[in-house]
């Protein structure tokens, strides 16, 4: 079966190399040309763990390719997966623009039976949209199906997320596109749930926005413990020793970031709200996760009182461990608030500062970029920990505290024990403990 994956962004460049891994014959294309140039070389354009290795044997076995001729990809595959992105519009609601100019496409090159995946996070009814554009632009009587198939890779363990994966989904309304799938993923039969479109489409939205929800709670739990003796690990160890609530995303912090719960939550109140349904409890969700910035600016000003002129380390600027990605990461809205304030800051993230000086040029006097988490903390007056890379986990302490001007940290993850770093000379504020 060939398979062509349009759009080779975060989920299209791991979706087609996974594919490949697990057998398929997959060609994928994208308007971005350096995107196809550096995976035909065998690059990854972003980081991800274990990937670039897959890229590179699956090429050397033949059964990857790319190519910048979205025509000819398509005319070559039988099932086309739709990775463009859905980007986000003004009112919340997603931007499908790109998902119809992909479908106007896949009409002009119909020269034969065709399976059209959607993939991306779209809202419900997605599909329909596509299957009414191909029937309107297809130039020949040429069958096709439509089909959602959502993905659930998490950045970071993208790669064993797909090779592992807890479901697989299948929305389908024909037997032929059933098989086609089935067939695809025979390998994880044993964890494929098929259903039909509509319900394919609310089993992506619904999942982000209940992990999104989760994440909410336990932030809203972490301003109470903070507002009394409480120590929001332990509640969360309590409430997670409960298989029913389950011990998984109830980690307290500065908010979720990424390409996908922000968006999905709003996107998915806005088709509620469309439909006529009220979606109170998802906006009061998206409200609870941006006054986690408010809140940790706050904790920065209880320490240094005014930021202006003060100098500032802030380590972590992806939106969580192990990527370089920063779409939607905290880190960017602290930025923006602390430099408003008038702050001096240096930056330092493992993997994601390339992307970061997009966003925030060196050129800017309060803003510099260090080459490693001591040279950030050198006479800051305080250290922000912004995402919890393993490294500043293992930071040497120690060594911190005798660069800093000020032994201050003000930890947005919890990943340090109060009293340890408490003992040594640093004053520490973090999330929902005393
Ligand atoms: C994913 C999901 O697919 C999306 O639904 C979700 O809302 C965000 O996360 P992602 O892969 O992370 O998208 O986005 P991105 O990395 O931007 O990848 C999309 C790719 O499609 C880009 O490489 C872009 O160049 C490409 N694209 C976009 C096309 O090839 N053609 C287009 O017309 C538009
Ligand atoms: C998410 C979904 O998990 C995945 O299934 C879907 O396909 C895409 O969206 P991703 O955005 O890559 O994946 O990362 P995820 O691990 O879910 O984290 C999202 C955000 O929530 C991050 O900013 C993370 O820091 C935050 N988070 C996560 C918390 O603040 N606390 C937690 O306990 C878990």
């Amino acid at each position: 079966m060939k398979i062509g994956v349009i759009g080779t962004g975060y989920v299209g460049l791991v979706t087609g190399v996974c594919m490949a891994e697990i057998g398929h014959d997959v060609i994928g294309t994208d308007v971005v040309a350096e995107k196809i140039d550096l995976a035909s070389q065998g690059t990854s354009h972003m980081y991800e763990p274990g990937l670039e290795e897959l890229l590179k044997a699956n090429l050397k076995r033949g059964n990857l390719h790319f190519s910048k001729d979205l025509d000819k990809t398509i005319q070559s595959a039988e099932v086309l997966f739709v990775c463009v992105n859905t980007p986000q519009r003004e009112d919340g609601s997603a931007d499908m623009s790109y998902v119809e100019g992909v479908s106007r496409k896949i009409a002009e090159n119909l020269n034969d039976y065709k399976l059209v995946v959607e993939k991306s996070t779209v809202p419900v009814k997605t599909s329909q949209w596509i299957k009414r554009t191909i029937s309107l632009y297809k130039r020949k009587e040429i069958d096709f199906d439509v089909a959602s198939n959502p993905e659930f890779l998490r950045e970071g363990t993208a790669v064993s997320d797909f090779l592992e994966p807890d479901r697989i989904i299948i929305g389908v309304e024909t037997e032929r596109a059933r098989k086609i799938l089935e067939k695809i993923y025979e390998k994880f039969k044993d964890r494929v749930l098929v259903t039909n479109i509509d319900t394919a489409e609310i089993i992506k939205h619904a999942s982000n926005s209940f992990l999104a929800l989760k994440i909410c709670y336990i932030n809203l739990m972490s301003e109470l413990c903070e507002k009394t003796h409480a120590d929001i690990e332990l509640v969360a160890r309590g409430m997670g020793l409960d298989p029913r609530i389950g011990k998984q995303f109830l980690r307290a912090g500065i908010g979720f970031g990424g390409s996908c719960f922000p968006k999905d939550l709003r996107a998915l109140a806005k088709i509620g709200e469309d439909l006529g349904v009220n979606m109170n409890l998802l906006k009061d969700a998206d409200k609870i996760n941006l006054k986690r910035i408010e809140i940790f600016v706050e904790k920065i000003k209880k320490a240094l009182w005014i930021l202006k002129d003060k100098k500032i380390a802030v380590l972590g600027l992806s939106f969580k461990p192990e990527t370089d990605d920063i779409r939607e990461s905290p880190s960017i809205k602290v930025i923006k608030r602390l430099l408003e304030e008038g702050s001096f800051l240096r930056l330092y993230d493992p993997k994601a500062m390339e992307n970061m000086r997009k966003i925030f040029p060196e050129e800017s006097p309060q803003i510099s970029y260090a080459k490693s988490p001591y040279e950030a903390v050198k006479d800051a007056n305080a250290l922000l920990i912004i995402t919890e890379w393993d490294e500043f986990i293992d930071l040497d302490l120690k060594r911190i505290n005798d660069e800093m001007a000020n032994s201050i940290i003000i930890d947005g993850r919890n990943i340090y024990i109060p009293s340890k770093v408490r003992d040594l000379g640093f004053e520490y504020y973090s999330v929902g403990r005393q």
